[in-house]
């Protein structure tokens, strides 16, 4: 043991000394962008120039998944590895004032790749919790950099923001009675309200400097940009404003698109691209009730919210020129699955906690098989006594429960909306995602002579991952606190309104 212990040490020095350096990574995250959104996916009208070349260069999954259908736990589970259920980020998401956060003793890939040497850094959306005196921030997450909004941009009234130049409003009023959303630069509010025209800008900024200081100091480096496009309310600044054919919509897209071009042209100069794992994806399906501004599913059944394929089946690319070939992959795979992927690819130890992610190397290098299972999509509430809404394993997905959600309101498809109550089905409704992506034909005994074996496979899956559930207590259960809400002048009075600065 002693030995072997020994000889992995030396064999990581003479690999470090032999010149051939850990690799970073770049995790690119959108914001309620849907299946159907980008044209690498089939979208017409997005404009999105360096995602296409990302999907056209790199390997473009059909079959990955998130494990929540809304914001906060989609995001702990991705920098977990774990079921949101497990750390506790459920029911629903975190507000500017909430007590609770993504646990400290959680394990995050940025906890997971410091002891190793590497430095890291945040831009964007954190949404996993502020917190007395800032608790829950990335910056007590792992991350020694952080530029971004706590929460969601729209977490705090928007009515008299500029969302596009030269002084178009925000569309919408946003959430009101809170404070104005803060840019925060580490623990300390640098501008409240945030000045949206300006901000992608600062984040390209931000991201230019923390790859080019690392590329100087030959430390490897791992860059998490979950960034607030697409969701509700849109803005850009004036290079993306008006210049897509999709509206609003398409122009907050085309802005994502360009800071991605930003990053890569860096890492490009910086000689650092061919030892970069860049990986993209969103963190739930589109926010429908917004309607044309809202996103698209593409062929997928509704969007956030619902545990239908649009609420949690999402775009995704692994980009590593040189490494990954280009192509597509058809292998059941998750944003649990990141971080057991860098963990192998870095020589990270892996938390001694349960973990829902597996490796993906076999699907990145060799184009092969998923060591994953099955996929359990949990609803945005999630309890134990209903436990996984349904199941997906093969090609095969069967829904034990379904009900829709005001977030998917607005498109024709009835099921979809907050007026589709709580439905449970016994047997549960079964269907066949290969030959019907849209979920719209249940199979039957009648139709399909392995409807019993096929449940029964899947009933079993479902017994033992719910037997390894230990649901963590809620983080949202601890409530709320407007004195928690992020004020840059905190004698201020009257609140929220007083809170501004920068
Ligand atoms: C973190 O601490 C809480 C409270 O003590 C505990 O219930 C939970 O299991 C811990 N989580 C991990 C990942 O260690
Ligand atoms: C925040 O920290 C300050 C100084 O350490 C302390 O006085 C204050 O009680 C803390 N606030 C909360 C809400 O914990
Ligand atoms: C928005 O502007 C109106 C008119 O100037 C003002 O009365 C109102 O307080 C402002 N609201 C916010 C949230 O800033
Ligand atoms: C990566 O690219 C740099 C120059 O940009 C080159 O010096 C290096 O040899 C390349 N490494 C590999 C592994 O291809």
């Amino acid at each position: 043991m002693d030995r072997l212990r020994v000889i992995a040490v030396v064999s990581v020095i003479v690999c470090l000394c032999s010149g051939s350096p850990l690799p970073n990574f770049v995790v690119l995250f959108a914001d309620d962008m849907g299946f159907g959104d980008l044209g690498s996916y089939g979208h017409p009208s997005s404009l999105t120039p360096n995602l296409d070349k990302l999907a056209a260069k790199g390997l473009r999954f059909t079959d990955f998944y998130v494990t929540s259908p809304v914001c906060s736990p989609s995001r702990a589970s991705l920098l977990t590895g774990r079921y949101q259920t497990r750390s506790g980020i459920y029911p629903g998401v975190l507000y500017p004032g909430s007590r609770g956060g993504l646990p400290l003793n959680e394990t995050t890939i940025a906890e997971l790749l410091k002891p190793l040497g590497y430095t890291t850094a945040m831009m964007g959306k954190w949404h996993l919790g502020l917190g007395p005196n800032g608790t829950f921030l990335p910056t007590h997450q792992g991350f020694d950099h952080f530029l971004g909004i706590p929460y969601s941009h729209d977490m705090g009234p928007c009515q008299n923001l500029t969302c596009f130049p030269p002084d178009v409003r925000c569309f919408g009023h946003c959430d009101q009675g809170v404070v104005t959303v803060p840019l925060m630069y580490g623990d300390v509010i640098k501008q409240q309200p945030v000045d949206f025209l300006r901000l992608e800008d600062s984040y390209s900024q931000f991201a230019t400097e923390f790859i080019k200081a690392s590329a100087n100091h030959q430390q490897p480096f791992f860059l998490y940009y979950p960034s607030h496009h697409t969701h509700y309310p849109q803005f850009a600044g004036h290079r993306a404003a008006g210049k897509s054919l999709r509206g609003p919509f398409g122009d907050s897209l085309l802005e994502l698109d360009s800071t991605v071009g930003s990053i890569i042209h860096t890492l490009e100069q910086t000689g650092t691209l061919n030892n970069t794992l860049v990986f993209f994806t969103a963190d739930n399906g589109p926010e429908l009730m917004r309607r044309s501004r809202g996103g698209n599913a593409g062929l997928l059944k509704c969007g956030k919210g619902t545990t239908y394929e649009g609420g949690m089946r999402e775009p995704a690319v692994a980009y590593w020129p040189g490494t990954i070939q280009p192509g597509v992959t058809h292998a059941l795979a998750s944003t649990l699955d990141l971080l057991p992927t860098i963990a192998s690819l870095a020589g990270a130890q892996l938390p001694s906690v349960h973990l829902d992610g597996v490796d993906m190397r076999n699907i990145l290098f060799n184009k092969g098989p998923s060591e994953r299972k099955a996929m359990f999509y949990y609803p945005t509430s999630p309890s134990e006594k209903l436990g996984v809404f349904a199941v997906r394993t093969g090609r095969y997905k069967a829904h034990y429960y379904t009900e829709g959600a005001a977030h998917s309101e607005t498109t024709p498809d009835h099921d979809c909306h907050i007026t589709a109550l709580l439905k449970k089905h016994d047997p549960p409704l079964l269907f066949d995602l290969e030959a019907d992506p849209s979920e719209n034909y249940n199979l039957t005994p009648g139709d399909f002579p392995d409807w019993a074996s096929v449940l029964q496979e899947i009933q079993a899956l479902k017994e033992e991952f719910e037997a390894s559930m230990v649901f963590g207590e809620s983080q949202m259960a601890r409530g709320s606190d407007p004195r928690l809400e992020p004020c840059c002048t905190p004698q201020c009075s009257p609140k929220p309104d007083c809170c501004r600065c920068g």
